[in-house]
């Protein structure tokens, strides 16, 4: 298939990938979290056409994406509660779970009766939903299993000859995937941490609780399918050291064929040959942004066949940084 690649985002070529997405066809575009991989949500067969350029299993339900919070209306079942999450949060980076509507396909739920609703911040992304005039089914425009996109380059080299279009925008400013929050529960439970923060959402949802597929593996299916596949994986494995700061840089030491993620002032690993930092360790914020990215570095390091990471802690931010490593690391922890 042949892709075109934007660079400029003009009134022109806003048009085009509406048209691309009223075809039936497939753009990806920048969001605040990760690049999205979008389709016409009301289109079956052009969510289908979603699974099959990311290989993805078909019974993943797919985010759908919107300009204004209020049109959320008429593609579920809205209320008190999503309001006021919507009054605080949106448009920005929370995606909230509800009972589906008639009018959105099970293609897009993945079989499931609710549906996941997001208004992201980014003006591209905006003025791309707007232009299409119909809510957009996008889940990361990455193949399945990789490291989200947080870059256009990721995006060309995982979805060029797959998809019509790619928005090529400015890299994305948080870098991990939006906080999921399900109201479809007896109580509102988060089942993918990310900027948004489960102290935050506590404040207005005081019942809260999170999804223990979160930080551990899951028996039988979790209330959210993505969260059973492998993800979010470099070529490399990648392990995680459970241990203080100078255990660390002891066990890390003679690894120097080894990938390493180290926090800013961790300088004596940063001078080994494959070392990348991720930020301050204080700065859970900076570790989302450049984790995937550096995951990605990697890959195209030959060398590199095994990755160490040091354990954000579980709060904040952090709990979203952890989350995806646990997962990048398929749950291999070493406690020093
Ligand atoms: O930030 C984001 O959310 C990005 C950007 C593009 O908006 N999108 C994204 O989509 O991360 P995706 O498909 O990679 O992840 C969506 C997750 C999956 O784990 C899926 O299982 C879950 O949301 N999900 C979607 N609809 C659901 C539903 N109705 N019930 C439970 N989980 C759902
Ligand atoms: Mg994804």
């Amino acid at each position: 298939m042949n892709t075109e690649i934007v660079y400029d985002i003009t009134e022109g070529s806003l048009k085009r990938a509406a048209d691309i997405i009223l075809d039936g066809g497939l753009v990806a575009f920048p969001t605040e979290t990760v690049y999205g991989l979008g389709a016409n949500a009301l289109d079956s067969s052009a969510a289908e056409k979603i699974y099959a350029a990311k290989n993805r299993p078909s019974d993943n339900p797919l985010i759908i994406h919107l300009s204004r919070a209020e049109d959320a209306e008429k593609y579920c079942i809205t209320n008190d509660l999503y309001y006021a999450l919507a009054e605080r949060f949106m448009p920005g980076p929370l995606t909230v779970i509800l009972p589906k509507k008639d009018i959105i396909p099970y293609t897009v739920t993945g079989g499931l009766e609710t549906v996941a609703v997001r208004v992201p911040s980014c003006e591209t992304a905006r003025r791309f939903i707007e232009a299409a005039g119909v809510p957009i089914a996008a889940p990361s425009a990455n193949l399945s299993g990789k490291p989200s996109p947080t870059q256009a380059r990721h995006v060309i080299l995982d979805m060029y000859g797959r998809i019509d279009m790619i928005m090529a925008g400015e890299d994305c400013e948080i870098g991990l995937e939006s906080t999921i929050i399900s109201l479809a529960e007896p109580n509102p439970k988060i089942y993918r941490p990310g900027k948004v923060t489960y102290e935050e959402l506590k404040e207005l949802c005081p019942e809260l609780t999170i999804s223990e597929a979160v930080l551990k593996a899951h028996k039988g299916r979790p209330e959210s399918p993505g969260m059973m596949y492998k993800h979010y994986s470099p070529k490399a494995e990648v392990t995680i050291i459970d241990a203080s700061r100078s255990e660390r840089i002891a066990f890390l030491r003679d690894k120097a064929e080894c990938g390493i993620l180290c926090y800013d002032e961790d300088a004596e690993l940063l001078c080994m040959p494959y070392a990348k930092g991720i930020g301050k360790e204080s700065s859970p914020e900076d570790q989302a942004r450049l984790l995937f990215a550096r995951l990605r570095e990697f890959d195209e390091i030959d060398e590199v066949k095994q990755i160490y990471s040091p354990m954000p802690k579980a709060e904040g931010v952090g709990l979203a940084v952890l989350n995806r490593l646990i997962r990048a690391a398929g749950f291999k922890i070493i406690k020093l």
